[in-house]
């Protein structure tokens, strides 16, 4: 396929269709910018693919095949960086599979400005990776790399209700809650470059959390359905791990999601503080 996509969706479609990680962040950065500008204004109805195309390297592994490596290491935190820039790689194609994938919903152009924003966001994140790879001997493709990410993707493609909850309103939301020890991890090993890197995606993936929290309660009230029942039954329908803390209540809220969301007993909204 050659020749410049003509709507929001062909480009989305694009990109997961590419499989070079370079050229699936060069394409998310002309197609963001073409957006920002006040292009690819017409949504249309072109279709993603069940799986997005990957380059041949890294090696996709079932996580328990994964091999362990000390982790103040150089070689561990190389392999860290790694696991993240592959997570990174993985929510670039989110991004635009949710545009395409549920383009067909009545959205407004305020939510495909969000995820082509947040597509951006996740290529710079694989870029800043790949970049502190370089300066630590590695490239991305170097490791064995986890084979169930896209299964996020693929349990919820009948429902963007549910894609919501279980991508942005949970995974990302995890991401949130673990980030911070491994930002302190890395700074104790004295690896403050990689540590800084980890800081500034932390600080943006507030906003992709927030993007996932405003249009699932939009959803939801359009559906009249309760929203924190509704993606607590959602949890409980597909995801097979459970809730699990400590979770990082300060970044949760800056992210607009109520406790309610989280607290893992019944009553623990109407307390001021969880548990951890
Ligand atoms: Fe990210
Ligand atoms: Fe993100």
């Amino acid at each position: 396929m050659t020749g410049a996509p003509a709507t929001l969706t062909a480009a989305a479609v694009r990109v997961l269709t590419t499989a070079p990680a370079a050229d699936k962040v060069a394409l998310t950065r002309a197609f963001a910018a073409e957006r920002r500008a006040g292009g690819l204004r017409q949504v249309g109805d072109a279709r993603p693919p069940d799986r997005p195309a990957r380059p041949p390297r890294p090696e996709l592994r079932p996580p328990r095949d994964m091999p362990r490596r000390a982790p103040g290491s150089l070689a561990g935190r190389v392999a860290f960086l790694h696991a993240i820039a592959h997570i990174e790689l993985n929510a670039i194609d989110l991004a635009w599979d949710i545009i395409a994938r549920f383009a067909g919903d009545g959205l407004p152009a305020a939510f495909f400005d969000d995820w082509v924003s947040v597509a951006a966001d996740e290529a710079e994140h694989f870029a800043l990776l790949e970049d502190r790879l370089g300066e630590l001997g590695a490239h991305y493709g170097a490791l064995p790399a986890h084979d169930g990410l896209w299964e996020a993707a693929e349990s919820t493609a009948d429902d963007l209700l549910a894609r919501l909850a279980i991508v942005p309103m949970n995974l990302e939301a995890r991401g949130l809650d673990t980030t911070p020890t491994a930002i302190d991890r890395l700074r104790r090993h004295g690896d403050d470059a990689s540590a800084a890197v980890l800081a500034r995606i932390a600080d943006e993936e507030v906003g992709h959390v927030a993007a996932g929290v405003r249009w699932f309660e939009v959803l939801a009230a359009r559906r009249g359905l309760d929203p924190v029942a509704a993606f607590r039954q959602i949890l409980a329908e597909r995801f097979k791990g459970r809730l699990k803390g400590p979770f990082n209540g300060p970044a949760r809220a800056a992210a607009g999601m109520d406790t309610a969301y989280f607290a893992t007993a019944p009553d623990a909204a109407a307390r001021p503080a969880l548990d951890n």
